[in-house]
């Protein structure tokens, strides 16, 4: 008995090893972690179950029957972050480059196939080069068979990639049917061909960070929604975003002791407009004052800055914000602000995560470049994801919210719950100037005339009070008391039911 107990741990220390103490100091000089060492940051200490630890790949070409390591270039498994279940599944760099074998894919499935009958949210940390060249198709179809998974779990469970290495092919593919992205700056990249396959076929010479960095990705493509220093930084951040999600769409949302009291009243709110109406203010701040304890997860900081998108809890309870950010663009809504909100919003409803919105919006963008690159289907894309929600759904309008921007940033008639604003909001078909050009055209060279036109347009207009006149707008409230308010409404609405009618899907434009 002693001996087969003694080969198990010879087995089991000979996998862990992986590719070898050469390999795995490579992948530490590159100041990456790994795949157990993530595993082990990611996870409560001690947590973690092991599955297929002895599973190798079946290929025979090129010699392959010569080189097998046990785990093949995957480790996976289940444990728990905080005390709540999660799958892993952890590319191993150091075993083949992480590349994808059909022996890999099957080991993937599997956990895919678990989080998603337990109900539990699966991560993948990703550092690896895609398909196995040497296995060819069996590879490629094992790709699809991750790929399948990953449909059939969205808007399940969640799911979340972490890209901590060099990621190429279906590498990149998998990852971009998950809900979140996340990168690791200057040692994770991802890109569908690499800068060799791009010079041969572009004649364009750029380097791996120029062609998928987590600069290119967070900024630019917007496939990545946020970039952390290091491995175990991003980890522990994947911890925090972890606790904040359901672990399912039949979950309840997760429920912590909340410190602060949401009865108290913030007096500095009650100053965060300026008193000049084109002059920005931080909408961070109000965001901050908002939820528990200042603890925002901001999901795509640095894209699309002129809307703010992320998770916080009110009274220990998750909440989507949503919010227009008067200090980039005046907050206003463009092609790329409305596809970050729309997925934002839609990852929210898939998930019963109720919704705040904070709206501060001149409009839609102006000009050719934005109605080029498609601002009607992108625009429509948030304006569909806030109808089609069902969840609590919480709208403060803080100053502007004009056009069908107004519309759009969850108003009454797109079945807001609660819609508030404060008395500096302006609701109206445009701004002043505009409105004043427009319908008073032939008194544009008399500047007295205008100038009582636009008092006119401003007394009458520019204030909460038309909208709330007609009921489009609940109740007028105090600033300082937006806390108070948004709690005591969520608590309201826990038990909210509205359901669509029944449909295969929807057909939102994409
Ligand atoms: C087999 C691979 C591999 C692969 C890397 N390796 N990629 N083995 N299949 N796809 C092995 C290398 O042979 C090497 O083995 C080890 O992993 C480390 O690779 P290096 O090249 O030395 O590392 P590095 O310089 O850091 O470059 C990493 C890399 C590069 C950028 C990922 O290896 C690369 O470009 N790989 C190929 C990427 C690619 O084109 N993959 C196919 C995509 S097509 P040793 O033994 O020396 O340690 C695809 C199809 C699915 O995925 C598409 C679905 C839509």
């Amino acid at each position: 008995m002693k001996e087969v107990l003694a080969e198990l741990e010879r087995r089991r220390e000979v996998a862990k090893a992986g590719g070898g103490q050469t390999r795995i100091d490579a992948q530490h000089k590159r100041g990456k972690l790994t795949a157990r060492e993530r595993i082990s940051v990611f996870l409560d200490e001690g947590t973690f179950e092991e599955f297929d630890m002895f599973v190798e790949h079946r290929s025979t070409d090129f010699g392959m029957e010569k080189t097998k390591i046990a785990g093949d270039g995957v480790v996976t498994g289940w444990g728990t972050v905080n005390g709540r279940p999660v799958f892993v599944f952890a590319k191993d760099f150091t075993v083949f480059g992480g590349s994808l074998s059909e022996a890999q894919a099957e080991k993937v499935v599997k956990v895919q196939e678990m989080a998603l009958k337990n109900r539990a949210p699966i991560i993948g940390l990703y550092d690896a080069g895609g398909a196995r060249i040497q296995e060819g198709v069996a590879a490629l179809g094992g790709y699809a068979e991750i790929f399948q998974r990953n449909v059939l779990a969205s808007g399940v469970i969640p799911q979340i990639s972490v890209i901590m290495g060099p990621c190429a092919g279906g590498d990149v593919y998998s990852p971009a049917m998950t809900d979140f992205i996340f990168m690791v700056r200057d040692t994770s990249y991802m890109f569908v061909t690499g800068p060799d396959v791009v010079k041969t076929v572009t004649n364009e010479t750029v380097t791996a960070e120029q062609l998928g960095g987590a600069s290119v990705h967070t900024t630019k493509s917007s496939i990545a929604d946020g970039a952390y220093d290091n491995d175990v930084e991003a980890l522990l951040q994947m911890r925090r975003l972890v606790d904040f999600l359901p672990l399912s769409n039949t979950s309840d949302l997760p429920e912590i002791d909340c410190r602060q009291p949401a009865a108290g009243d913030d007096l500095s709110l009650d100053t965060l407009v300026p008193d000049n109406a084109n002059k920005p203010y931080d909408i961070r701040e109000l965001i901050l004052k908002t939820v528990d304890e200042a603890d925002f997860f901001e999901i795509q900081p640095s894209f699309a800055k002129n809307i703010v998108t992320g998770f916080g809890r009110v009274e220990g309870r998750t909440v989507g914000i949503v919010a227009n950010q008067p200090m980039v663009l005046a907050g206003v809504l463009d092609s790329d602000a409305s596809r970050k909100a729309a997925r934002f919003v839609r990852f929210c409803d898939c998930f019963s995560i109720p919704i705040v919105t904070f709206v501060d919006v001149p409009g839609f963008l102006p000009g050719t470049s934005q109605e080029y690159g498609g601002l009607i289907k992108h625009g429509a894309k948030l304006l569909f994801a806030y109808a089609e929600a069902t969840v609590p759904k919480i709208t403060i309008i803080t100053r502007k919210a004009f056009g069908g921007a107004y519309d759009v940033m969850a108003s009454k008639h797109l079945r807001g719950d609660l819609n508030y604003a404060w008395p500096s909001a302006q609701i109206a078909v445009m701004g002043a100037k505009g409105a004043v050009e427009i319908i008073y055209r032939k008194d544009i060279n008399d500047p007295e005339k205008i100038a009582k036109h636009t008092k006119e347009y401003e007394d009458r207009f520019l204030s909460p009070f038309v909208a709330a006149e007609r009921g489009y707008i609940d109740e007028v409230i105090m600033p300082h008391s937006t806390r108070r308010r948004v709690a005591r409404g969520l608590r309201l609405l826990r038990n909210k039911e509205l359901t669509n009618p029944w449909k295969k899907h929807d057909n939102i434009p994409l």
